[in-house]
């Protein structure tokens, strides 16, 4: 069997999806206040949350997650939504264990603003995409990859709900491709 931890800075749709479908041993969020940890509790899922700003550096901030997880014995770290680059102190313990969701057809449009960068654009289909995590931003080796059109009758919010949808169906069928099993 394989443990679940997942990260998540905010809202948490994402955390959701994978939650309704797998367990989940606990998700982490480094901000007290977000949405996800209202999520958590009503799907009756372990949280924690503390903040980078709470500690000395980043180093020690990643150490306190390394502990978290070794703690938990988790196998996979799933990054959804998860607004912080992953450190040398993370990836040191955990690389190769750690896969993101982002809401492109990688390599294009990476970074923070992957529906709104390939909205400007003017692209005609996008995508999302879940990826190892390695030491870049949004570089890591593509574990699977779908591509989303954007239709001639879209506005900027369907076609951000199409892609947001679009991930709901990808992160669990990656998730079981894994070898996570569903609940
Ligand atoms: C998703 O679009 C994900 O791809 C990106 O951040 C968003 C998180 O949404 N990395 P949510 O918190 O899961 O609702």
């Amino acid at each position: 069997m394989k443990k679940i931890a997942v990260f998540a800075s905010g809202n948490g749709s994402n955390f959701q999806v994978i939650a309704e479908e797998f367990p989940v041993e606990f998700v982490f969020s480094d901000h007290r206040d977000a949405y996800v940890l209202e999520r958590a509790d009503k799907l009756g899922v372990l949280s924690y949350a503390f903040e980078l700003k709470e500690f000395e550096n980043k180093a020690d901030y990643e150490a306190a997650l390394v502990e978290l997880l070794e703690e938990h014995q988790i196998d996979l770290v799933c990054l959804a939504g998860y607004m912080k680059i992953v450190g040398a102190t993370l990836l040191e313990t955990y690389e190769g264990r750690i896969i993101n969701i982002h809401p492109a057809y990688l390599p294009e449009f990476p970074g923070v603003h992957g529906i709104e960068d390939a909205w400007n654009a003017g692209v005609t289909e996008s995508g999302v995409t879940i990826h190892w995590v390695d030491s870049g931003v949004d570089t890591g080796k593509v574990i699977q990859q779908v591509r989303v059109p954007r239709l001639a009758d879209d506005t900027r919010k369907s076609f951000e709900e199409r892609i947001h949808a679009t991930e709901y169906q990808l992160y669990p069928a990656v998730l079981e491709s894994l070898g996570a099993e569903k609940r």
